[in-house]
């Protein structure tokens, strides 16, 4: 155990508008850490800071004691750092297990590669049957065959995190990953995250349905205009009064 990632005052601004303002976290290994807020409060742009996808203005940024602000987002990805749609979308034409086998590191596509067939062969097969494994872990491995465009919207969401595990990932970020789906595919989405958890991945989540989510998390972050309003337990942050007041009669940002 111990703390994995860390940030100390990020801010990152648009003009002039501050979207992330002094924003300081930290992500236990092994946690369901939360980041909720309302709409257009900064989440999103904070969680592309955190991966490399945004550069802050000030502040740092730190993956498991390395110092890793402004580092590239495929240098953050390659240290095992994964922000869900930062690999490519599944190429929905292509099968379940097609997508997964495009995220693996494949060594073997070397100039090395050709004269050794039968080394090549046998790789491919690992790779197949690791790509399985990860199918089997978030329950998609019976829709192995299928195009990704039949999948459902919470099935599509594993696919992204299956992606994010064949690519080696131990630090996956989504980005509101039960957004626009039924409270029923919600509740499996989580429970399969809750499972990865379990083998020791952890996740840093945005989300803001917090009703549903906030049972699964360890640690919950509050935002509100960018800035750090709350954070503690999933109880205390939602019992926190200033929490409250930011989502009291705005259901849309519930
Ligand atoms: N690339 C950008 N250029 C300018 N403004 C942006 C950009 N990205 C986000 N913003 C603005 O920053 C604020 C925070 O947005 P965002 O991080 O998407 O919030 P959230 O994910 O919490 O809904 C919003 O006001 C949004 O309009
Ligand atoms: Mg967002």
């Amino acid at each position: 155990m111990g703390t994995v990632f860390v940030t100390e005052n990020v801010t990152r601004s648009f003009g002039g508008l501050v979207a992330v303002n002094n924003m300081s976290i930290a992500v236990e290994e092994n946690s369901f850490t939360m980041l909720i807020g309302p709409n257009g409060c900064g989440k999103t742009t904070f969680l592309n800071v955190c991966t490399g996808l945004l550069k802050p203005d000030s502040g740092k940024v730190w993956l498991r004691g390395t110092d890793i602000t402004g580092w590239e987002s495929d240098r953050v990805y390659e240290q095992g750092f994964v922000r869900s749609f930062q690999i490519p979308l599944p190429f929905l034409g292509l099968t379940v297990l097609d997508n997964v086998l495009g995220a693996m590191r494949n060594p073997g596509e070397s100039p090395f590669r050709a004269p050794f067939p039968r080394a090549w062969i046998r790789e491919e097969e690992e790779n197949a049957a690791k790509a399985f494994a990860v199918l089997r872990r978030v329950g998609l491995d019976k829709h192995w065959d299928q195009p990704s465009f039949a999948l459902g919207a919470a099935q599509l969401k594993m696919l992204e995190v299956a992606r994010g595990l064949s690519a080696g990932a131990t630090l996956i970020a989504l980005d509101e990953p039960i957004g626009g789906v039924d409270p029923a595919s919600a509740e499996e989405i989580l429970s399969y995250v809750a499972g990865l958890k379990k083998e020791g991945l952890t996740f840093l989540v945005v989300e803001h349905r917090i009703d549903i989510a906030a049972p699964f998390a360890d640690y919950v972050y509050a935002m509100n205009l960018g800035s750090l309003i709350s954070e503690g337990l999933p109880d205390q942050v939602l019992g926190d009064p200033k929490v409250i007041e930011v989502y009291i009669g705005r259901d849309e940002a519930c």
